[in-house]
C-alpha cells in the first residue's frame, strides 16, 4: 500500500506506523471515530452522508453537526463550514467520490479544508474507498497529495470497492504515526487481526496495477451504457463523476415520498433503487432516487427498458 500511495499521491507512509489493513473501511472509520471523538465533541459531516458516520459519532457521545452539500452538484459551501467551526469541533469527515451522489471534491475543496484545519487540533477522516471508480477524466483529490492537510489526517480505503469483493471486509486506513497509534488502541481489541488468506490473494492482485488503474474505464462504460439506456425517459440524471452509482431525478413523473416511489418501484416493476432521503438526517425528500450501475450489460438495458415505461 505503501509503494502504491507513493507512486499515485507522492506521500510516503511507513508499513508499520502509519498503514493499518482494516476489517472493510467500515471497521477503519468506526475505529478512527472510537479512538478520538469523545462526549460532547463535535463531529461535522456533509449531507447526503453515507449511513455509518452519524451513529457511530452518537455511540461514542459526540454530536453531529450536519452540512448540507449544495444540489444539484453537491457542492460545499466553505463560508458555511467555517461558521460551524468551534472549540468543540474534534473531526471533520469527508468522503470524495461521493456516496450517494457521486460528485467529487476538487483541488480547491481540499486546499479550504487544509486552510480550515491548519494549526488546530481537529482531525480529519478522509472516506476515500472510490478513489479508483472516477469518470470524465477527473483526478481523484487524495488527501495524500497535501501534505499539510495528511498530517492531521486519517485517510480510508476498501478493497471491497476497488476489487468489488465487499464481502471480504478489507480495508486501510492511512495516518501519521501519533495518530496511528490511537487508532490502533481502538483496532486491537475491535478485532485484533484481519483474515490472512483475503490479504495475501489481494497482496498478489495488487502487484498488477492495472487491476486498478483500468477501473475508471470499466465503470464509465457502464455509467454511459446506463445514462443512453435511460435517454428519452422522463427521469433527470445528476451529475455522477464518481462512485458506481446514478442519481435519477423523478420530479417530472410524480410528487410521491422518495421512500414510497422506491418500493413501489422494486414491488411492481422489480427495479431497486435507494431513495436519497433515507442519507439525510432530515429525511429532506428531493425527488431523487440512487441506481447502481456494478451490473451487467443486460440488467443494465433491462433497467432503462422499465425506466422508460415510468
Ligand atoms: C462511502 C463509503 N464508505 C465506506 C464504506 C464501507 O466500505 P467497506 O465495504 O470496505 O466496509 C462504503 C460502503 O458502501 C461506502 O460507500
Amino acid at each position: 500500500m505503501s509503494h502504491k500511495i507513493e507512486k499515485l499521491h507522492g506521500t510516503k507512509y511507513c508499513p508499520n506506523d502509519e498503514i493499518t489493513i482494516t476489517a472493510g473501511a467500515t471497521e477503519a472509520i468506526y475505529s478512527t471515530i472510537a479512538a478520538f471523538v469523545k462526549e460532547d465533541d463535535e463531529v461535522i459531516i456533509f449531507t447526503p452522508a453515507y449511513d455509518c458516520y452519524d451513529p457511530t459519532i452518537r455511540l461514542h457521545g459526540g454530536k453531529t453537526i450536519f452540512v448540507q452539500l449544495h444540489t444539484p452538484d453537491y457542492s460545499v459551501d466553505w463560508e458555511h463550514v467555517k461558521k460551524v467551526v468551534t472549540h468543540k469541533t474534534k473531526m471533520i469527515i469527508f468522503n470524495t467520490p461521493h456516496n450517494p451522489t457521486g460528485s467529487v471534491w476538487t483541488q480547491k475543496d481540499l486546499k479550504e479544508l487544509e486552510k480550515l484545519v491548519k494549526g488546530s487540533d481537529i482531525i480529519v477522516l478522509s472516506d476515500e474507498v472510490y478513489e479508483h471508480i472516477i469518470y470524465d477524466g477527473v483526478a481523484h483529490q487524495s488527501v495524500c497529495k497535501y501534505p499539510d492537510l495528511a498530517a492531521q489526517t486519517m485517510a480510508v480505503f476498501s478493497f471491497g470497492k476497488t476489487f468489488h469483493v465487499t464481502g471480504w471486509k478489507m480495508g486501510y486506513v492511512v495516518g501519521p504515526q501519533a495518530l496511528m497509534k490511537e487508532f490502533r488502541k481502538v483496532h486491537q481489541f475491535n478485532v485484533f487481526s484481519c483474515n490472512t488468506p483475503s490479504q495475501l490473494a489481494i497482496a498478489e492482485y495488487l502487484e498488477d496495477e492495472n487491476k486498478y488503474n483500468e477501473l475508471p474505464n470499466f465503470y464509465q462504460e457502464k455509467r454511459d451504457l446506463f445514462l443512453s439506456a435511460v435517454a428519452g425517459s422522463k427521469f433527470e440524471p445528476l451529475s455522477c463523476q464518481g462512485t458506481y452509482f446514478q442519481l435519477l431525478s423523478y420530479k417530472n413523473i410524480c410528487d410521491e415520498k422518495d421512500t414510497d416511489f422506491a418500493i413501489r418501484m422494486t414491488k411492481e416493476f422489480g427495479l431497486a433503487s435507494i431513495p436519497i432521503s433515507v442519507f439525510y438526517n432530515s429525511h429532506l425528500d428531493e425527488k431523487v432516487l440512487r441506481f447502481c450501475f456494478a451490473k451487467g450489460k443486460e440488467t443494465l438495458e433491462r433497467a432503462g427498458e422499465i425506466l422508460l415505461r415510468l
